[in-house]
């Protein structure tokens, strides 16, 4: 399983990236508005910490997606280029196939819209999980859905469990055998923390100080 941090915050990757066991970053323009910081950059920056920085087209249409994603391929071999799930994505998605670009295609809600971006050549799709449960859906029964599909079909296209809000998303992501996670920077600090863990160490802590005690 592949972990991403979904953030536009490159001192959060660095921090994260520490760890070692960070696969990718997620980028999206609300990220990117929110950091208020140059996007290129940004993206650039992210690449030296991890093999795959998902960077996603702002045009509306087909021909300006494509110029965009030729552009993004360039600045980086680590950058994917992330397409929304619409009909003029599609037609870029498959662009990319034919140039080698990879892709992830952000905002799939349903099963049907997994297996159009499959087909088109998606290298990683996104469906987003804490928005379908905002709205009253089970977003994880949607990841459970599109990797049933997946075992009859064996598509090559990663699923991607975005819009994660809590821990347990990602142990569901993880049970359920999606190929990545994305996680925002306050979720994945929660990641390593149980408290049995805390009160374990103090136990180990408390116990060696008595031994060095008695020997001293
Ligand atoms: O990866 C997609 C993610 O950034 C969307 O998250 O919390 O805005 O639904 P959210």
């Amino acid at each position: 399983m592949k972990l991403f941090l979904d953030t536009a915050n490159v001192t959060h990757v660095a921090e994260i990236a520490a760890w070692g066991i960070l696969d990718g970053v997620t980028t999206n323009p609300t990220l990117v508005a929110k950091e208020g910081k140059d996007f290129k950059e940004t993206v650039l920056a992210m690449c030296k910490y991890v093999p795959c920085v998902s960077a996603q087209v702002t045009a509306s249409d087909a021909e300006g997606m494509k110029k965009q994603a030729g552009e993004y391929a360039k600045w980086h071999t680590h950058v994917v280029v992330k397409v929304p799930m619409t009909v003029e994505g599609l037609k870029t998605l498959s662009f990319c196939r034919e140039k080698g670009i990879r892709t992830n295609c952000t905002l799939v809600f349903s099963v049907n819209q997994a297996v159009l971006a499959a087909k088109a050549g998606a290298t990683i799709i996104s469906p987003f999980v804490g928005r379908l449960d905002d709205a009253g859906e089970n977003g994880m029964a949607l990841i459970a859905q599109i990797l049933q599909a997946w075992n009859h079909y064996r598509f090559p296209t990663e699923v991607l469990v975005a819009s994660t809000r809590n821990p347990d998303h990602i142990m569901q992501a993880a049970t359920l055998g999606a190929h990545i996670a994305t996680i925002p920077y306050e979720v994945f600090k929660k990641l390593p923390l149980h408290p049995l863990t805390d009160a374990g160490m103090k136990k180990f802590m408390d116990d060696w100080e008595k031994v060095k005690k008695a020997a001293s």
